[in-house]
């Protein structure tokens, strides 16, 4: 590890126990639920549903990481498909950059697979009609029907290097049944990341219309399932640095 890097990770560190800083991110994230501050990004020109410090932390990981396939459960208007695309896009190049290669588009094995139960028709064409469309591929369903965990199982069985977003329906039942079915595809030394986890940590009043809540959501299904699966671990430093995160417990690493 570099010095600039082993400054970085002690300032994590202090962060972290800095009281006043963490009780500020926490209000920050509170406060800005309601007013849907996550709603005003966009990647290449589709909406993403996210805050920037955890498209941020994907970025980090995909260039650490660099899988040749991203399972992402919920799509909505393709914002996070687009981002996953873009970034196995820039390994492609820096692949070909490094073996002198010419990258000839469409001929990329990397892929992004997004899984939803409803992919609107006007999200489906803009997604189809964007350049990144020839890395992402689109199954409509449940993410915990077993026709559709069958068809991504199929896919996942040709590539190596796996990572794995859930971002889909958020009750406690929902996202440990994703976990089962998609965790164990995430490849070692790569992270299953669970969005959302912070409902856990909100006011109770917050999602009146909503099945989920505090008692009943992703961070609970992340709990329960890590007390069977020793083999993933909450990687802690992601959310230390971030401190704005909605995937607070929800950045699992795989280790074995
Ligand atoms: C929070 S949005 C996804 C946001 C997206 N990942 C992004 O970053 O922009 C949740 C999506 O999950 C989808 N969804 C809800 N229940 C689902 C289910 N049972 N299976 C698959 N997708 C589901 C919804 O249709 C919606 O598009």
């Amino acid at each position: 590890m570099n010095d600039y890097a082993k400054e970085v990770d002690e300032r994590v560190v202090a962060n972290a126990n800095n009281l006043e800083l963490v009780e500020a991110a926490h209000a920050f994230t509170v406060t800005s639920t309601l007013p849907k501050y996550s709603y005003n990004y966009s990647v290449l020109g589709r909406p993403i549903i996210q805050y920037p410090q955890d498209m941020v932390a994907l970025q980090e990981l995909i260039w650490e990481i660099k899988p040749d396939l991203i399972i992402e459960t919920g799509i909505a208007h393709g914002g996070s498909l687009i981002m996953s695309a873009s970034m196995l896009a820039l390994l492609d190049m820096c692949d070909a950059i490094e073996s002198g290669i010419t990258l000839t588009p469409g001929d990329s094995k990397r892929k992004v697979l997004g899984i939803d139960i409803d992919i609107r028709a006007h999200n489906r064409a803009a997604i189809e009609a964007h350049p990144m469309a020839s890395r992402i591929q689109m199954i409509q369903g449940s993410s915990i029907a077993p026709e559709i965990v069958e068809q991504v199982r199929q896919v996942a069985n040709g590539y190596k290097r796996i990572l794995v977003c859930l971002d889909s329906n958020h009750t406690h039942a929902h996202v440990l049944a994703e976990l089962e079915a998609y965790a164990p595809l995430t490849s070692v030394g790569s992270y299953c990341v669970v969005f959302d986890t912070i409902v856990e940590d909100m006011p109770a009043d917050i999602f009146p219309d909503r099945p989920w809540g505090p008692g009943d959501n992703p961070k609970t299904a992340v709990w329960e399932y890590l007390k069977t699966h020793s083999e993933f671990e909450i990687d802690k430093s992601i959310q230390n640095k971030l401190l704005i995160t909605v995937a607070p417990d929800g950045y699992l690493r795989r280790m074995s």
